[in-house]
């Protein structure tokens, strides 16, 4: 056992999965005042002594993603320069990670920079959950336990005992993570091809694979403006699914993603909590508790036990 005191701090991203995470470990959350300057600027002050403690700063990089990736990174400071023994940031969604190479002339690797900078304010571990892509934890030159919902979502595919099952994936991208899934959960497998014509539209085309009189459930690693999702629902729908359900581990839900999911023909949509989900005007939204999981991995880590029980991949 540690001998070093564990110290759980939130950020402002989310508070309330945060407390989530300290009933599950049974800790009292460190307090830390982050306030702003009249200017705007970040101000953060931990409430508590640290000195020498197992700091877990609890913080999603979601919308506003820029002051919450800032307040992550005052944060790491404040606790570096509390003499904290080790840091690790907890960062349940990782923003920024869909810009992860360089695909045209003249821009940026925000996934790598972003690695840059937690790693410069001082950071000594990542504990993450379903990264938009999984080799970004080679952007880091430290340990990244890198974490998959599946289990918190399969358990509840499960439990609904769906027959004539076909997990479909709303582009090729997320083909593997369906292909995981439908093997747990005992479906057929289909992928609908997307093409992505701005930031926010999307355009389907063929279904590849069988969805006619099938129970679909669609599956990707985040929903942000819901245009792949619910795009790909639509045209399940119309090519004669039995039903539709839709589930990501990331609900970003930005821009027109209310409006698109609830007017979308879908059955049930199912998210984590690894982003603050406002269920209102949602009724078939049902939001699953990540915090079991992220406490487990905090308690392994603390304890120096190997997390790789808790791996299990999205994409087998
Ligand atoms: C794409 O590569 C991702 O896996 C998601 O499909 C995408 O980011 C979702 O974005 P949106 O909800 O805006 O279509």
């Amino acid at each position: 056992m540690s001998q070093r005191s564990l110290a759980l701090i939130g950020g402002n991203a989310t508070p309330a999965l945060t407390d989530d995470i300290a009933r599950e470990l049974s800790v009292q959350r460190t307090e830390a005042r982050v306030g702003r300057f009249p200017d705007g600027e970040i101000d953060a002050q931990i409430e508590a002594n640290v000195r020498g403690a197992d700091v877990f700063l609890v913080q999603s990089t979601c919308p506003p993603v820029n002051d919450n990736l800032v307040e992550l990174l005052i944060l790491i400071d404040a606790a570096r320069r509390a003499s904290a023994t080790r840091i690790t940031a907890v960062i349940p969604y990782f923003g920024y990670a869909r810009k992860d190479r360089k695909d045209e002339g003249r821009v940026p690797i925000t996934a790598k920079l972003v690695a840059n900078m937690l790693t410069v304010a001082g950071v000594d571990r990542i504990l993450t959950v379903d990264l938009h892509a999984a080799q970004i934890q080679g952007f880091f030159d430290l340990p990244v336990d890198h974490l998959y919902a599946a289990p918190v979502l399969v358990r509840h595919f499960l439990n609904q005992r769906l027959e004539n099952l076909t997990v479909v994936a709303p582009d090729v991208g997320s083909s593997k993570m369906a292909r995981g899934y439908a093997n747990r959960l005992g479906g057929e497998l289909a992928i609908v091809d997307k093409r992505r014509v701005s930031g926010k539209d999307v355009e389907v085309g063929a279904v590849i694979g069988d969805v006619e009189d099938r129970n679909v459930l669609l599956i990707d690693d985040m929903i942000s403006t819901a245009g792949s999702i619910t795009e790909a629902a639509k045209v399940c729908h119309e090519r004669g699914a039995r039903s539709v359900r839709i589930a990501a581990s990331h609900g970003v839900l930005c821009g027109p993603a209310r409006e698109r999911l609830r007017t979308a023909p879908v059955e049930e949509i199912v998210l984590t909590d690894t982003i603050p989900v406002d269920p209102t005007g949602l009724p078939t939204l049902n939001v699953l508790r990540i915090a079991p999981l992220l406490a487990e991995a905090i308690m392994r880590v603390h304890t120096e036990q190997s997390l790789s029980v808790l791996f299990t991949r999205s994409d087998r």
